[in-house]
This record gives structure tokens, sequence and C-alpha cells, in this order.
């Protein structure tokens, strides 16, 4: 089965050429235009400036991804689409790209949801996952809008075990970047500063619901801290203060996974989302996996942020077809 899939939920647009392999996905083509740099001087996405970017990007990204197939429309099983959650403006241009191309080119459309997505980019062969995740696993989704725990039964039957109540780990990282001045995206941006930090200091922040049995997890209050922490002392280190934000999130991400893994025994670990391209984390998860004795999975660097592959490796993996005209640009966890 080959499919074409468009992503363009946030400020990327994106599309791929995937390919069934076995019980994985191989990338034949992709292509990936982003508006991040636009944005940087705002400190975060700007909706409008997004979609209108991806106006302009969005054929000529699918015009060079068939190219460098080297195949034809006819060659192509299904078209694929992230249908949501996302920025609406950016959404709509994917979603009726990818409408168009299916009723111009009689394919089947196959939306997917991108958090689905970003979990089934541990399913894409290359040399960081040469073989896929047993069933069943565990998945830890971290990106900028969605911190969850699903139990993955099967490709099919997932189970929602419990997420963040406020803000997301990404959006903390994006929060806490801001207030210390160090750019956006916040989790490259902490990550570069903590580098330079100085290794013999310390500053504890808060780890709320650390200590229940709830697998729940809660951000917001970190982002308090910190902007209570540089108004009280606007000259502390911002370097220390990006370690220790860095420590907290993974510190409370890594328990309440654990916790998961005794509550839900699985055979993988799959970590998905731009946030899983944090090394701390990447790092941690490791541990946690070996002494529970599970496999752990880990997407390409690449394939950790928001990309269209993974779009086309769930479509693969979990096709859901429908007739074109029937897909609207609906969020979240419906589809799943
Ligand atoms: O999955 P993604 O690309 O977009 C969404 O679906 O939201 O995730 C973006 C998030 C941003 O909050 C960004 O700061 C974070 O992923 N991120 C990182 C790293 N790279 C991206 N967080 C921590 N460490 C990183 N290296
Ligand atoms: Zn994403």
């Amino acid at each position: 089965m080959k499919v074409l899939a468009i992503e363009s939920t946030c400020d990327e647009t994106g599309a791929a050429v995937v390919e069934s392999k076995g019980n994985q996905a191989t990338v034949v083509s992709e292509a990936l235009a982003s508006s991040a740099k636009i944005h940087q001087e705002y400190g975060g996405v700007v909706p409008e400036v997004a979609a209108r970017e991806q106006l302009k990007v969005i054929v000529p990204v699918l015009e060079s991804v068939l190219k460098d197939s080297g195949l034809n429309p006819e060659d192509l099983d299904a078209i694929a689409v992230a249908a949501g959650p996302g920025l609406i403006g950016s959404l709509l241009v994917g979603v009726e790209t990818a409408k168009s191309l299916a009723l111009a080119w009689d394919k089947p459309l196959i939306p997917v949801n991108h958090l689905v997505a970003h979990v089934f980019a541990n399913w894409i062969k290359g040399d960081a996952n040469p073989k896929a995740p047993e069933f069943p696993a565990l998945a830890l989704i971290v990106s900028g809008g969605h911190t969850d725990l699903v139990f993955l039964e099967t490709a099919d039957n997932w189970q929602w075990l419990g997420g963040t109540r406020d803000d997301a780990a990404g959006e903390c990282f994006d929060k806490c970047a801001r207030i210390l001045g160090l750019g956006y995206p916040g989790g490259p941006a902490l990550e570069q500063a903590a580098l330079t930090a100085n290794p013999q200091h310390r500053l504890e922040l808060p780890r709320p619901l650390k200590h229940e049995e709830t697998l729940d997890l809660s951000f917001s209050g970190l982002k308090s801290a910190v902007s209570q922490l540089v108004k009280a002392d606007p000259s502390l280190d911002a370097n220390l203060l990006a370690k220790e934000v860095i420590e907290a999130v993974v510190d409370s991400l890594v328990v309440k996974t654990d916790l998961a893994l005794k509550q839900y025994p699985a055979k993988s670990l799959v970590l998905a989302g731009g946030v899983a391209a944090n090394q701390l984390l990447r790092d941690r998860l490791g541990l946690v996996a070996k002494h529970a004795g599970v496999s752990l999975f880990l997407p390409e660097l690449k394939y950790c942020t928001d990309n269209p592959a993974m779009i086309g490796a769930a479509a693969i993996l979990r096709p859901r077809p429908v007739t074109p005209l029937m897909v609207s640009a609906q969020p979240t966890w419906g589809v799943i």
C-alpha cells in the first residue's frame, strides 16, 4: 500500500509518500516547509500568518514530493491527511487540498488524528527503529498542545489512561523559555541554554501530583514558579532555570510513565510528539524501560516534531478511509 500524506496542523506544511513494509512503514519521499522562523519574532505561532504561508507552499511541496517519489497518481492507493487537532486555518489548507486530490484522482481519503500519527512515528522503519513495537504498548505523547499516557492493546484499540490537567509539557517549555527570554520554540532553546548551566548549582522547582496515585500531570504551576522567581530576582541565572525546568518536566513525565507501566503491563514503551526530541527525557525513559523490562521505542529526531511521514504511517497501519466530502477539520480524540 502506498499513500500520499499531508500534514498542515500548525506552522509546518509537509507531504510524504509512504509505503507499507511488513508491519512497519517506509518513507519513499518527503518534503517539509516551515514558517517557524517568521513566528520566532513573535515568541509563538501566529495562526493567520501560518495559514497564509501554507497557502503559498502547499502546491510546491506536493509537486516536489511526487517528483522525488518517481510515482504517478495512479500508483497511489490513498490520500491521507492530518484532520486535527490543530489550528483551523492551517488544517483547512491541508484537508481541503487532500479532499480535492482524492476527488480528482478518485482515491480513498484517510483522515488521521495528528496525535495518533505522532505515536505511529515509531512504526517508521529506519536505523532508529529497525523493528516495529510489539503490542500491548504504552505510549507517552508529549507535544506542544498535548500530554497523554495511552495504552495500546492493538493498533486499533487504545485506552487513554491520564494526561495533563492544564498545560502540555511542550507548552510549559515554550512559556518558560519565553519568560526567560530564550526564544521559540522553547524546548530546544531551553535544552541549549541548560548546556551552559553550572552543574554545581541547584534550584528545586515544583512537581505537582508527583506523589499521588493518579496518572494525571500538571505543568501550569511550573510556569508560575519560574515567573515568580524571575520577578523576585531578575539576576537569577536563566541557564540554571532552563536546566531545572527540563529536570522538573522530565521528572514528572518519567514518574507517571513508570507508574503506568506498573498498572498496565506492556511489552513496549513508545515515546511520541515534539518533546520526544528532548535528550534527558529519552535517556531517563531508557532507564525506566530497562527497569520495567520493556523495549523502548524512540522516533528518529526528525519524526518527533510535526512531519508528514507519521501521517502516512498512521494511515497505513490503521487505515480508516472515508469518502472525501465527509471529512471536516475535526479535532481530537473522537477520531481515535
Ligand atoms: O509535536 P510538535 O512538533 O507540535 C505539536 O503537535 O504541538 O511539538 C512541538 C513542541 C514544542 O512545544 C517544542 O518546544 C517542543 O515540542 N520541542 C521540544 C524539543 N523540540 C521540540 N521540547 C523539548 N526538547 C526538545 N528538544
Ligand atoms: Zn505535533
